[in-house]
């Protein structure tokens, strides 16, 4: 028995739950179960004991231990086992190292902060301490490495998805990789992999959302924004990494079963943000603009040039900027 077993049996039951119970449940000693309490207790969970009643979850702080998300999580493979980092560079490069180390498919890398965070086109990425998720997810598809980037845009609709489920936030995707919010970043996405010939060797996939961030940089304070600021609550970090998760287990099977987005492009296409909008594409032979139309079923987005013709934007290391701001 774990604490992330007793923390979701008392969560569930959101009442009493006697030792007793619990002992049954999960065949160990009611000291056993005890034991667990209390360390449950001094990780920062209220856990009220009543003699003759038994334990009741009065209060959760907001962690984002192994035990946190571990209680919240119903993937079968995405999330376990769960690596908590109180501190850490970047746990995608953590990630790597352990994957380089044998780390299996949907193990997953969590930190409170990050003091080195990665952002695409070698930007960095901050996750202040107790209010973001930083998370990174190991995987080991048999793919051609080709495939890879369209992972990305599987995790991009996942995390939607999870916002919008969670917290009706009016989440949109900006191609490839960003979840917007009324036009401010909310999510941003980077993904790594370790090739050998023309196999992928490991794929790691970071995720970083800004949960309960209140204050960014100066530099990002009208291009960016977090559930708190977009809902006026505080939200669980646990739950929505969870969520995102278990979206991203059922929309990876998708992927899977055709080795594109064949599935799921219609969804994407949906919650596109740059849909019908003017977009300038940053290629490293130069920009150009065109509309956006949407995604393909490999996951290029199709911009029409002004004189009418069509090209199809691979979604490896090139950006799209709206022409009069991010969006
Ligand atoms: C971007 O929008 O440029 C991508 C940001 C990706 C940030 C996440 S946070 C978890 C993981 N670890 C990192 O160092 N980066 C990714």
């Amino acid at each position: 028995m774990m604490k992330s077993e007793i923390l979701s049996a008392l969560r569930k039951k959101g009442d009493y739950v006697s030792g007793q119970e619990l002992s049954e449940q999960f065949q160990v000693s009611r000291t056993a179960v005890w034991k667990k309490i209390k360390e449950l207790q001094s990780d920062g969970y209220r856990i009220e004991a009543v003699p003759n009643r038994g334990y009741r979850i009065a209060g959760e702080p907001d962690l984002i231990t192994a035990e946190a998300v571990e209680s919240r999580l119903d993937t079968v493979w995405a999330g376990h086992p769960v690596i908590y980092l109180a501190e850490v560079a970047s746990t995608n490069q953590y990630a790597k190292k352990i994957s380089e180390e044998g780390a299996g498919q949907g193990t997953l890398v969590i930190a409170d902060f990050q003091n080195q965070g990665k952002g695409r086109l070698g930007r960095t990425w901050t996750t202040p301490a107790g209010t973001a998720v930083a998370m990174s997810l190991v995987l080991r598809p048999r793919l051609s490495p080709l495939r890879i980037p369209m992972v990305t845009l599987v995790m991009g609709l996942a995390v939607t998805k999870a916002c919008r489920e969670l917290y009706s936030v009016p989440a949109l995707i900006k191609w490839p990789n960003d979840v917007v919010v009324e036009g401010r970043k909310l999510s941003g996405i980077l993904t790594e992999m370790s090739t050998e010939l023309n196999r992928v060797n490991y794929v790691v996939i970071g995720t970083g959302i800004n949960v309960n961030v209140t204050e960014f940089p100066r530099d990002l304070r009208d291009k960016a924004t977090s559930v708190l600021l977009e809902t006026g609550q505080a939200a669980s970090r646990s739950e929505l990494a969870a969520c995102c998760l278990a979206r991203f287990e059922e929309y990876y099977e998708k992927f899977l079963q055709t080795e594109d987005l064949s599935l799921l492009m219609e969804e994407y296409n949906s919650l596109l943000i740059n849909r019908g909008r003017t977009v300038q594409v940053q290629e490293p032979e130069g920009n150009w603009r065109g509309t956006a139309l949407g995604i393909d079923r490999e996951g290029c987005l199709l911009v029409e040039k002004e004189e009418g013709s069509v090209e199809k934007v691979f979604a490896g290391e090139v950006s799209v900027r709206g022409v009069y701001g991010y969006v």
